[in-house]
């Protein structure tokens, strides 16, 4: 049986609360805050019910609250029910901003306080599963030089890249953007015989073409209007190391022979002057394009793609990487949390289930981005899908809004007509709306102060 601390002054609610509970938990009843923290060091229960008015100041919060700060020092994760008066809504506000789980409005109904009860164990027990499935994936995870995954398909990467780093073969790296191709890149060098040399990159899409080729090879003082000085290219730069080519497949035509030319010569000239320079470097490149299309469509020359890709490593896209998402959210969050110097439990049981579904169209990067933003945005104990900029109310499908509104438009629409129905159906009971709904209370109280909805008189 799951264990439930009571902690309240009154005597009679605590016989009220053991008569009504005790069949269902193992209970552990407390008078007062230092007696409730003494059996929760003990016992350590997932859920506490807690009234605020404590002794010896029954008639403010204060030790109520002390004692909240101190469960949740304790245990961060724990499900903490505070109970308040009838004119303790600011009170239960200021608790869950604390980290309260949810609250609740005396005089108590047992059936109500049960299911909330009901549902705080539930959860506990679906974070407790989370956190066991983070934390044991994470010793057992493959990371490859800071490439984190575990997923068969980041595994032959992984083999892949062990594999071709001894060799000088060259190699072309694909997979959709924010895939992690430099990442790879760097650890293909890191691992070879030139680790310590020079790791030159060079991103083909982003240097205008006049400029690429000087910037390639370098230039000697006079080839152009601005050359003032001799230039030493990022080729040069990489003898003994390696040249990273991204966005290879951005290369003009013009260039690609040029580059050719280098590979099978091993030779450059700087633009403007005629001399033959011995440049010793590995390639290694990266597409997020179909380079097979491109050749058949004559804009990639095929006699530069067998020379550049020897090897091909393509990187899966993170929707094909299984629960590798779980493992890459929970490293960005460690290392932000780290960095921000922020103490936050970790993703809610919701959040969870978006990283699962969400489609990454921006892969790893995307991921990174929204973690780092939910580690700076939230102010709840548990990262929630808002904060992670999702969505946390998916559109009903049962009633269409008209095609001329927004998205956001059609979701706020359908939001407020979903909670006005609940309201309505359960003749206001906030907690019964909720449990329909599959939202908390407070997140009901909120939307529905959004909304501007009467939410009734009963807590
Ligand atoms: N498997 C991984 N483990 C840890 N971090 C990763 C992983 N894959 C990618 N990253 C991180 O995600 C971000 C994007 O990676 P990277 O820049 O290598 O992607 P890319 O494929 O080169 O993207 P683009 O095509 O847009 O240039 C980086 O901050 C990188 O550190
Ligand atoms: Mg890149």
């Amino acid at each position: 049986m799951n264990r439930l601390l009571i902690v309240d002054d009154n005597e009679d609610i605590r016989k009220q609360l053991k008569w009504g509970l005790g069949r269902d938990y193992d209970l552990d009843l407390a008078e007062n805050a230092d007696h409730a923290l003494t059996l929760f060091r003990k016992h350590r229960p997932a859920v506490v019910t807690l009234d605020l008015g404590l002794p010896p100041h029954e008639d403010s919060s204060e030790e109520g609250f002390r004692c909240l700060t101190e469960i949740l020092t304790l245990a961060p994760v724990a499900k903490v029910i505070v109970i308040t008066g009838n004119d303790g809504q600011e009170n239960a506000l200021r608790a869950v901003q604390m980290g309260a789980y949810d609250f609740y409005r005396k005089p108590i109904d047992l059936d109500e306080l049960r299911i909330i009860i009901k549902r705080a164990f539930h959860l506990a027990s679906l974070e407790a599963e989370n956190r066991r499935l983070l934390s044991t994936t994470l010793p057992g995870m493959n990371d490859c030089l800071g490439i984190v995954g575990q997923c068969p398909k980041m595994r032959e990467v992984f083999a892949m890249i062990r594999k071709v780093a001894d060799s000088d073969a060259s190699v072309m790296i694909t997979g959709e953007s924010g895939t992690g191709k430099e990442l790879v890149a760097r650890a293909v060098h890191a691992k070879s015989p030139r680790g310590n040399n020079n790791f030159v990159a060079i991103n083909c899409g982003a240097i205008p073409e006049n400029l690429l080729e000087a910037e390639l090879f370098g230039h000697e003082k006079g080839a152009f209007t601005g050359a003032h000085a001799r230039v030493q290219g990022k080729c040069e730069y990489a003898h003994q190391g390696t040249l990273f080519l991204d966005e290879i497949g951005e290369l003009p035509l013009s260039l690609q022979v040029k580059l050719l030319r280098f590979l099978q010569e091993r030779v450059i000239q700087r633009v403007g002057g005629r001399q033959d320079i011995q440049v010793d470097a590995r390639i290694i490149s990266a597409t997020n394009i179909n380079i097979a299309k491109a050749m058949e469509q004559g804009t990639f020359r095929d006699d530069l793609f067998y020379r550049i890709g020897v090897v091909t490593i393509d990187l899966p896209p993170l929707r094909e990487r299984g629960e590798d998402v779980l493992v890459l959210a929970n490293l960005f969050f460690r290392k932000n949390c780290r960095d921000l110097n922020r103490k936050i439990g970790g993703f809610s049981t919701e959040s969870l289930n978006c990283l699962r579904s969400h489609d990454w169209p921006g892969n790893v990067r995307e991921l990174e981005n929204r973690v780092q933003r939910a580690v700076i945005m939230t102010n709840t104990r548990f990262i929630e899908p808002g904060d992670l900029g999702f969505d946390d109310q998916p559109p009903s499908s049962a009633d269409d809004p008209s095609p001329s509104v927004t998205l956001r438009e059609g979701r706020e629409t359908v939001e407020r007509r979903m909670i006005q129905n609940a309201l309505q159906e359960h003749a206001g009971n906030i907690s019964k709306a909720a449990e329909v709904l599959g939202i908390s209370r407070p997140t009901l109280y909120y939307l529905a102060k959004k909304h501007d909805l009467d939410q009734g008189n009963h807590a």
